[in-house]
């Protein structure tokens, strides 16, 4: 598969109105995230609020939903990392990343499941174009140096992970005061196995992981949410878009998935926000935050409090789910230990949907690989993807030897 690349950046047409268009590149658009944001521009544009183009759509493997998006947004540049399609505008492994780099777009919607959207995520940012982040990946294998790369282009990320925009939503009452901030709290549903009798988890199916009681999501987060590496993940991602210490980011088991996230001040007092577990209120907040001067009608269902009656809070169990302690781990290690982390549990997500390796095993496997492959300094992208590399080739080294447990 040869990737093509034009030879000059892709400018769309200017549209009918006067007011300026937002142009958006929505990367990993035929995914959960991928199809919602796209639902919450329709929902944008139907209501006039703002004029949003979809400048660029790009795929990973399903080139029949991409061609069928292409059709609803014409003039839309597509990419496409593998697959047989009539004439996507870029083909082949790099084709987000080119999509990026050629198409002019005022906002870049990261939505790639994995690590792979890390470079594109990337290129948007040294462009200086803002990030609309789903990719919680990025940020946690990337660590500071995507950070870095934003602030050196002067980029803006704002938070798609529903709990880091409750956050974002709560910390805008600090006026960007972090001294004023004592803790911030990120709500998790706890997972299908929240509940179940840990001697059965050994046998857990995929089909069970993936029965999420709460949130509907690609498989990959799905999985993540059922060993709470989801919430590991997205703890490293708040230290670095909030620039918290680990000691100031705490974690409730919230099972209603109703409050997402919390910020207690120095003063005693707590800021929560809420909403219906549905990703569209959290896009929409990515999307507007900065282009409206006013909060616009959203496209998902409304919260009834007295007709839910009771949410409940939790603390953690991190002798059921040991994924959590991985979070500070990680942090103070700094450097590759988020990319390897990341690797791993990735390789590790992926044996075990294939059925490879028993539920139980994915976090022992994480742990392991930290273990195993010390952190090293990072000074570019190179460094991070060779991490990355690193971590899935040792654990699928140890997948693959006769008998793992015995290596772990
Ligand atoms: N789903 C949620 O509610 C949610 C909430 C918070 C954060 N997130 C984060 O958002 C990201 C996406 O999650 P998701 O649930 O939307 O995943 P998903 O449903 O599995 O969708 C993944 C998307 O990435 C595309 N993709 C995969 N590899 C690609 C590549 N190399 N180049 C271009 N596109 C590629 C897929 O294309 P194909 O369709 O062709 O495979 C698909 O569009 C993840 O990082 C996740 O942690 C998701």
């Amino acid at each position: 598969m040869t990737p093509s690349r034009p030879s000059t950046p892709i400018r769309p047409a200017p549209g009918p109105s006067a007011a300026p268009a937002i142009r958006v590149v929505v990367l990993g658009s035929t995914g959960s995230i991928g199809v919602n944001t796209l639902a919450v521009i329709d929902h944008l544009n139907q209501g006039g609020h703002g004029r949003w183009r979809v400048v660029g759509l790009a795929a990973g493997t399903n080139a029949a939903a991409l061609a069928t998006q292409s059709r609803r947004y014409p003039g839309a540049a597509t990419a496409l990392a593998d697959g047989q399609t009539d004439d996507p505008t870029f083909l082949g492994p790099d084709a987000a990343w080119q999509l990026v780099q050629e198409v002019d777009a005022d906002l870049v919607v990261s939505a790639i499941v994995g690590f792979g959207g890390l470079r594109p995520t990337a290129a948007a940012l040294a462009r200086g174009t803002r990030v609309a982040l789903a990719n919680k990946e990025t940020l946690v294998a990337g660590g500071r140096w995507v950070t870095g790369l934003a602030a050196a282009h002067g980029a803006v990320i704002d938070p798609i992970d529903s709990e880091h925009a409750a956050i974002a939503q709560c910390l805008a009452a600090a006026a960007g005061r972090t001294d004023a901030v004592a803790r911030i709290t990120l709500t998790a549903s706890g997972g299908p196995f929240l509940r179940a009798d840990a001697n059965t988890l050994d046998a857990a199916t995929p089909d069970a992981a993936l029965n999420h009681p709460t949130w509907d999501m690609g498989p990959k987060i799905t999985v993540d949410s059922a060993t709470l590496m989801n919430k590991t993940l997205e703890v490293i991602e708040a230290h670095h878009l909030f620039g918290l210490p680990a000691e100031q980011i705490d974690v409730v088991v919230h099972p209603q998935s109703v409050v997402h996230g919390f910020v207690e001040f120095c003063d005693g007092s707590v800021l929560a926000q809420l909403g219906p577990p549905d990703m569209r209120g959290a896009i929409q907040h990515a999307l507007t935050a900065p282009a409206l001067p006013a909060r616009a009608p959203g496209a998902g269902p409304r919260l009834n409090l007295a007709a839910l009656g009771d949410l409940s809070f939790e603390p953690p169990d991190e002798h059921r789910f040991p994924a959590l302690a991985l979070a500070r781990r990680v942090i103070a290690a700094d450097g590759t230990a988020g990319a390897t982390l990341n690797g791993a549990n990735e390789a590790a997500v992926h044996a075990f949907l294939k059925r490879q390796l028993p539920f139980t095993r994915i976090v022992p496997l994480v742990t392991a690989a930290l273990d195993a492959l010390p952190p090293k300094p990072v000074t570019d992208y190179d460094d991070i993807a060779a991490a990355d590399a690193d971590a899935r080739g040792w654990v699928n080294q140890q997948i693959s030897a006769p008998d793992p447990a015995a290596n772990t």
